[in-house]
């Protein structure tokens, strides 16, 4: 058979191979580029996908806001989503020419296959294969080739257009294609452009249900991870070996990689915040902080639990715990919607969550020297969770309901050579009500070695 045709059959009869990525109802990525397009003022959307890694068979992802638009997940492509416009009445007195009333249009531009290519990456879609559109779930589809002449027409057809291109920030192909278009309507420089990325940061903040799902299903499986860690840890174990069972258990569990490189930090390793070197054998006495979870079909998962090497914390070890415990409790109680912001730098925000466990932490411990232990809380307190694991988000603006975000309060005394971190994904639910997604993963000190002895 025809492997044009072929992979067209594989492709309408949704025969996809097990480990594919699930996705949103193609109906939602429509949805999000109408959106997208009424905050365009008449402009038009340019994206690009990501580019192609420069190194050999790395792996591929996405770029983020290409993905939320689209849904797409190969690289060369780019989407055009152009406002629809009123009509325009001539005016002498301004030069203005009548203009039509001009539609709502979104056009997926995909590369052109190459068989040869293909050989290595497997059969590809273009934009000749049949029923190209309604696979894609798009409005149109056209070649990448198409673009210029298409961009050049739209702006053609309505000038002021080119004072609104929305485009990503330092996006090569971007400025070039916007370079060329200014150059065939004879003018001498690219326009300004727009931040698309900055529109785009309200719509991906607040989560659809089956975005929702997405994220459960990450969280799930990086509980799973988590559980099957709090096994394996013990004295002679290497950190390195733990990042491995995880990994290995988030890809058995359905996710496509992990959502950050793991991080296995015991001993003094744990004070430190993003160390993910895991070249240390873990020791008795001593705490580990793994702070590590999945990507599930481009949606992420963040966890940390802090454990005893040896299965059971020491008196000093439990009280910090506890501490770094409750101030994530406590923060979650103070939470109200529409209210609360989650990162304050000063710690003085009277409704950030941050200061709430701040508070608490420099209410309830002192270091070795008798000063209270707040000044070592030395991280943000959390952030926004979604096809990025820091989803982008304007951290002077309250959490709403449909936001996903992290609560991860830690404590960290290089000193004592204890780190302590716990980290929960919460989601905002229609009542305002924060739900932890991480739930089912113990909590307590007493539950973490419990979930050792088993
Ligand atoms: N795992 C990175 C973070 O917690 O932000
Ligand atoms: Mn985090
Ligand atoms: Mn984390």
């Amino acid at each position: 058979m025809n492997i044009r045709w072929f992979a067209a059959l594989v492709v309408l009869a949704g025969v996809v191979p097990a480990c594919a990525l699930e996705s949103v109802p193609k109906a939602e990525y429509h949805e999000r580029r109408v959106a997208l397009a009424g905050k365009l003022k008449g402009g038009v959307a340019v994206l690009f996908a990501a580019e192609q890694p420069l190194v050999d068979f790395m792996p591929y992802r996405q770029d983020e806001d290409f993905y939320y638009l689209t849904g797409w997940t190969e690289p060369g492509a780019a989407v055009v989503i152009v406002a629809a416009t009123d009509a325009v009445a001539a005016d002498a007195a301004t030069a203005t020419a009548a203009r039509p009333a001009q539609p709502y249009r979104e056009i997926l531009f995909l590369p052109t296959r190459n068989e040869r290519v293909e050989k290595f990456t497997g059969a590809k879609m273009d934009a000749t294969t049949p029923g190209a559109a309604a696979t894609a779930g798009f409005d149109e589809v056209q070649p990448m080739t198409a673009m210029p002449g298409v961009l050049n027409a739209l702006v053609a057809s309505d000038r002021e257009r080119l004072r609104k291109m929305a485009v990503e920030p330092g996006s090569a192909p971007a400025q070039a294609l916007l370079g060329f278009t200014a150059t065939t309507l004879g003018l001498d420089a690219a326009p300004p452009t727009v931040n698309v990325a900055e529109l785009v940061v309200p719509l991906r903040a607040v989560k659809s249900e089956a975005e929702l799902a997405l994220l459960k299903k990450a969280s799930d499986a990086s509980i799973a991870a988590q559980m099957a860690e709090m096994k394996a840890v013990r004295p002679g174990v290497k950190e390195r070996k733990v990042a491995g069972l995880i990994t290995e258990t988030l890809m058995d569990e359905g996710c496509e990689r992990v959502s950050y490189a793991p991080i296995v930090g015991s001993g003094a390793n744990a004070t430190t915040l993003h160390y993910s070197d895991n070249s240390a054998v873990m020791q008795a006495g001593d705490v580990v902080v793994i702070d590590a979870a999945g990507e599930y079909s481009m949606y992420a998962s963040d966890i940390t639990r802090t454990l005893p090497v040896n299965g059971k914390f020491t008196a000093r070890q439990r009280e910090i715990y506890d501490l770094v415990l409750g101030a994530q409790r406590a923060a979650a109680a103070a939470f109200v919607a529409g209210k609360s912001k989650i990162n304050d730098p000063l710690h003085k925000e009277p409704d950030s969550l941050d200061q709430v466990a701040f508070a608490y932490i420099n209410a309830h411990g002192k270091d070795l020297h008798g000063q209270p232990l707040g000044q070592y809380m030395v991280h943000g307190l959390g952030h926004l969770v979604g096809i990025d694991v820091h989803d982008p988000w304007d951290y002077t603006k309250p959490l709403d309901k449909g936001m996903v975000f992290t609560i991860e309060p830690g404590i960290y005394l290089p000193e004592e050579k204890i780190g302590v971190r716990i980290e929960d994904v919460f989601y905002v639910d229609a009542d305002g009500k924060l739900v932890d997604l991480i739930a089912a993963l113990p909590h307590e000190a007493a539950e973490i070695e419990a979930a050792m002895r088993h």
